[in-house]
């Protein structure tokens, strides 16, 4: 029985194979990234590659005017420059700090990006978000219309993708916080054919058990998530606690700064800030609480450490990696001592 079985599961497969011709459009793989990063790499692979590993640094200072000359079949990043001076004009205050507009960019590129984990076949950094889906009526998401409106006017005026447009709009409003990191910034992801999956975004009142479980579901260690949610350092309130509207989540939400660490862990708390109960609860659970303190006082440990889970972000559920662009040149200078 055993023996007639083995002779019959290679013409099995054979027939599996023939079954799925390759004009048939294949569902893209499940998996993490590094999957993807083996064998045969591009240069850009490769630089993706030796950022994840840490083997380089996920922040850039590598910048560049547009050439005179910028032909957009030669250099993907040429449109780039002028979406980034767009940006600039939307995402910067008159008192030199990161506006509304800019935290909204920041938690838009992580609500397309992260509803995505490695048994997903679509989602991710693909401007699902962006797009015509309906996923901006999700409640997680809601806070996110107004900035959704403004960055459909900019793909409307530079005919940008949108999926590269929601990463690009978050690299740019970090940096242009004061202290924000130079994050490497990556072009050239398909946009989205349909919806994100469901229930892949964090729940402000889960438990920090499953809102880790949810991050390493993504690639993320509990280490990354501390590192990641540091975002709330240039961010305010609104649905949580709809009386405390606009309260910031910690005393200076115009700048990418590493008090929103210290005064989270403070009691009292200083009563101008909201401290969100999902950040509460990791603050203080073992496996993040160490990482939490170490970024205390630490800036350029917190910003290399947020660069590169944000690189990771960024990608999730990109397939292409290899056939990238690197435009980080075309972002602001970053301003480190904050002036
Ligand atoms: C445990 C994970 C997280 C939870 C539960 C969470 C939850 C929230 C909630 C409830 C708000 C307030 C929304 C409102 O009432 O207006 C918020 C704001 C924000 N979040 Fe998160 N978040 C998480 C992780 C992240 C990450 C990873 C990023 C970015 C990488 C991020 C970026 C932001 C930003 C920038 C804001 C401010 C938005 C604004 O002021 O318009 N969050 N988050």
């Amino acid at each position: 029985m055993l023996h007639k079985l083995f002779l019959t599961l290679p013409l099995l497969s054979l027939i599996c194979l023939a079954v799925a011709s390759p004009l048939e459009p294949r569902a893209p793989v499940p998996g993490l990234i590094d999957a993807l990063l083996n064998g045969v790499l591009s240069t850009i692979g490769q630089l993706i590659k030796d950022v994840l590993n840490g083997v380089k640094s996920a922040q850039s200072g590598e910048i560049s005017t547009k050439p005179l000359i910028c032909l957009s079949s030669v250099d993907k990043c040429c449109i780039w420059y002028d979406v980034s001076k767009d940006l600039t004009g939307r995402f910067k205050g008159a008192d030199g700090q990161c506006n509304d507009n800019a935290r909204a960019a920041i938690r838009m590129g992580f609500h397309d990006a992260g509803a995505w984990d490695k048994y997903s076949t679509n989602g991710g950094a693909d401007g699902s978000l962006l797009m015509d889906f309906g996923e901006i009526d999700r409640p997680e998401n809601n806070g996110l219309q107004s900035i959704r409106l403004i960055l459909r006017e900019v793909q409307q005026k530079y005919k940008v993708g949108y999926a590269d447009l929601a990463q690009f709009a978050h690299n740019h409003a970090t940096v242009t916080c004061p202290k924000g990191p130079r994050i490497r910034t990556f072009v050239g992801r398909k946009d989205a054919t349909k919806a994100a999956p469901k229930g892949l975004l964090p729940d402000v009142h889960d438990s920090a058990d499953n809102l880790i479980q949810l991050f390493a579901n993504k690639g993320f260690s509990a280490h990354d998530l501390a590192a990641l949610v540091g975002a709330h350092s240039s961010a305010k309130q609104r649905f949580v606690e709809p009386a405390k509207a606009n309260f910031p989540l910690d005393t200076t939400p115009g700048i990418w700064d590493v008090n929103f660490y210290n005064e989270t862990l403070q009691k009292p708390r200083d009563e101008r800030i909201f401290v969100l109960p999902s950040d509460e609860v990791l603050s203080v659970h073992p496996k993040v609480n160490d990482e939490w303190k170490s970024f205390v006082g630490n800036q350029p440990h917190w910003n290399e450490d947020y660069a590169k889970a944000f690189v990771r972000m960024s990608l999730l559920g990109v397939d292409n990696v290899n056939a990238l662009s690197d435009c980080t040149r075309t972002l602001p200078v970053a301003r480190p001592n904050g002036k």
